[in-house]
Formats: structure tokens, C-alpha cells, sequence
């Protein structure tokens, strides 16, 4: 048995304390938590309990040799600095999504990733869920027949004594709205489902309620494959959602963080899931961390939502059909495996 690796965590913010549990979710048998850093000293202690260093400066952390990969948690806009710096430090990284705010930013990530020869892998967590997973694997092995389209929701409305951290309102540091920000995990695994290249996009992207920098996104994306995908963000909805419906020739099956229903005759089918994503992806990183790679989701696949965010925010701008398949967004179609 391999010792634990070394990680340090930067950004010691609300989504560390899921890494924080993750860590302990998966025994520490392929990380030991050795540092911590973040601006605001008192998170960092609390971060980094009786055993690791606290840190309130990111070189002091990629200093500290025991540190073998970082983990950044740094809001959206830091974290393109941030990534670039660790692996121009010998660090590889797992980066929180969106993977950053612009696609110059994202490029400098690739770029800095393949100049260090070190990992880097996006965080876009609903990759890591095997509810996503075995619908993924169904759907490709044929068991629901042809896809047509998917329909995807990000929807809940904050509690009223919500105060959103000052970062998440403003669109340059977020990269966007609610749109970019919860919107991109349905985009992700929308395309990753799907399997095929995006052609064009067509939005509407508004403020409605003040929330968020926008708070109610609706897209249509064309694929390259015939079928479409649409996806909606509502952050005034009483109705919580965060759903992934596939609508297939044989069945429809819809896919939650912890349930697939398939829905055909005579009787729908219900599995249930239990799994921690943060753990897997923990796996997953310290699995390339130890090989020296391929990255699991690399920043080439986490520029992809990124891309599509964009875009969709310039069709709701131009009130026009914006394409996937030319320059400036150009993305690329996912991996089928
Ligand atoms: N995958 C998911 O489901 C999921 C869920 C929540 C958040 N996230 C992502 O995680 C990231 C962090 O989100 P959060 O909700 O924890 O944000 P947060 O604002 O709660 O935490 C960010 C932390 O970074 C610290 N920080 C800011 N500037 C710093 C600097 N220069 N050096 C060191 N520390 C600094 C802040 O003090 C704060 O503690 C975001 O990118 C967000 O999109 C992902």
C-alpha cells in the first residue's frame, strides 16, 4: 500500500468542509491533509484542525515541501492565478468549477498544465455520481434506445435570510450569474450524457428577482448528432430541482444526485444510490496524481461548459443563435467512451 499523498487545500471557504469530509469519507488511505491557506486566518485554523499547517499565503503553502497537490477552493475568479501559480510550482491541481471565469483564463490553465507536465482535473462534480455514471453507461450500452433530447433544470430559490457572499454578486467574479454557477453543472453533464458536439446555442438570461447577478436562464443547445438539449436555471423557484431527464426512443429517465427512475412500460424502474463525489474525485485525482496521468477531467474538457456558459450569455446579449462548431467558442465534442 502506497503512504497517503500530501494535499493542501486553498480556499477555506463553505465547499471545503465537504472536502474536509470527504477526506475523512475515504479513510485518508490516498490523502493526508498536510496544509491549508486562506486569507482570513481564522478559517484556515479551523480548516486545518491539530495536524496540518494553516497558511494565509498561497507560496508559503507551495513551499512547504510535504505538500504534493493542491486542491483549490478559491472563488471562480482566483482561479486561474491560483492553478497556474501551484503548477508552475510542480503542483498538480484539482480546480473547483467553473474552471474559471474567462477562456483566456481557462487557456492559460491548459497551457501552464502542459508546460509543468503536472495534473490538472476540473472538479465538475456530477461526473463523479453514479447515478450520472450508470445512466451514462446504460444510455451508451443502448438499454433506453436512440437519444433525442435532454432536459436539464438547475432550479431552488435561497432561503429569505440568504446573504450571498460578496463575490457571487457581481458577473466578473463569478463568471456570470446563477446561470454560470449552478447552470454549469447542468450543462456539463448534459453534454457529457449526450456524447456529441455542440453546434449552436440560443438563451435567454435575466434578473429577475436580484439575487444573483441573473437568477432565470433558459438555452437550447443544437448538437452536431441531430439531437438538442435544453436547460433551464431558475433561482425564484419554490420548487427545488436539479434534474436530468434523458428522453430516449425506449424509455424516459430522469437522473437526481441519488436516484435514476426509467419510466416505461409496464412499470418504471427506481435505483437508488448512496456515494460521495468529493471522495471520488479525491480518488480519481490521487489516482493521476500517482501515475503522472491522463487527468481524469482535464482543463481541455473543463474549458467545455465554460465555453457554452459564454456563449449562451452572448445569445441572450445579441438575441440571437450563437455557434458552438467556429471560433470564438469552437467546443469540442465530449469523449463517447
Ligand atoms: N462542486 C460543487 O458542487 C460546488 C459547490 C459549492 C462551491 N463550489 C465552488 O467552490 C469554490 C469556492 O466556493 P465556496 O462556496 O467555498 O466560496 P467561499 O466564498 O465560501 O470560500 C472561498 C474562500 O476563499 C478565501 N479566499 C479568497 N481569496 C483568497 C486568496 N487570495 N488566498 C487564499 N484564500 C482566499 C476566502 O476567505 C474564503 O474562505 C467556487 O469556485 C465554487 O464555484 C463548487
Amino acid at each position: 500500500m502506497d503512504e497517503p499523498l500530501g494535499l493542501g487545500i486553498l480556499g477555506c471557504g463553505v465547499i471545503s468542509a465537504t472536502y474536509l469530509e470527504a477526506l475523512r469519507a475515504s479513510g485518508q488511505s490516498d490523502w493526508r491533509l498536510v496544509a491549508v491557506c486562506d486569507v482570513d486566518a481564522e478559517k484556515a485554523r479551523a480548516a486545518a484542525g491539530e495536524d496540518a499547517a494553516a497558511y494565509a499565503d498561497l507560496d508559503r503553502l507551495l513551499a512547504d515541501r510535504r505538500v504534493d497537490a493542491v486542491v483549490v477552493l478559491l472563488p471562480n475568479y482566483l482561479h486561474a492565478d491560483a492553478t497556474v501559480r501551484a503548477l508552475g510550482a510542480g503542483k498538480p491541481v484539482l480546480v473547483e468549477k467553473p474552471m474559471a471565469t474567462t477562456l483566456e483564463d481557462c487557456d492559460r490553465m491548459i497551457a501552464a498544465a502542459d508546460q509543468a507536465g503536472k495534473v490538472l482535473m476540473v472538479g465538475m462534480t456530477n461526473r463523479f455520481r453514479l447515478p450520472f455514471r450508470t445512466a451514462r453507461a446504460r444510455l451508451r450500452a443502448g438499454e433506453f434506445g436512440s437519444l433525442t433530447f435532454i432536459a436539464d433544470a438547475f432550479n431552488y430559490r435561497p432561503a429569505p435570510d440568504y446573504r450571498p457572499r460578496a463575490w457571487l454578486t457581481r458577473p466578473e467574479t463569478v463568471g456570470g450569474g446563477m446561470f454560470t454557477q449552478m447552470g454549469i453543472h447542468s450543462l456539463d453533464r448534459a453534454i457529457w450524457l449526450a456524447g456529441a458536439a455542440p453546434a449552436w446555442a440560443h438563451a435567454v438570461i435575466r434578473n429577475v428577482g436580484g439575487i444573483w447577478p441573473d437568477d432565470t436562464g433558459l438555452a437550447t443547445l443544437g448538437l452536431a448528432d441531430g439531437t438538442h438539449i435544453q436547460f433551464q436555471t431558475d433561482g425564484l423557484a419554490m420548487q427545488r430541482r436539479n434534474e436530468c431527464v434523458l428522453h430516449c426512443s425506449e424509455a424516459t429517465v430522469a437522473v437526481t444526485g441519488r436516484q435514476m427512475m426509467v419510466y416505461r412500460r409496464p412499470e418504471p424502474e427506481v435505483q437508488t444510490f448512496e456515494d460521495n463525489p468529493m471522495a471520488q474525485e479525491l480518488r480519481e485525482f490521487a489516482a493521476a496524481v500517482r501515475s503522472g496521468g491522463p487527468s481524469p477531467l482535464d482543463g481541455r474538457e473543463g474549458r467545455v461548459p465554460v465555453a457554452i456558459c459564454l456563449a449562451c450569455y452572448e445569445s441572450s446579449r445579441a438575441g440571437r443563435v450563437v455557434r458552438l462548431d467556429e471560433p470564438p467558442w469552437s467546443v469540442p465534442a465530449p469523449a463517447r467512451a
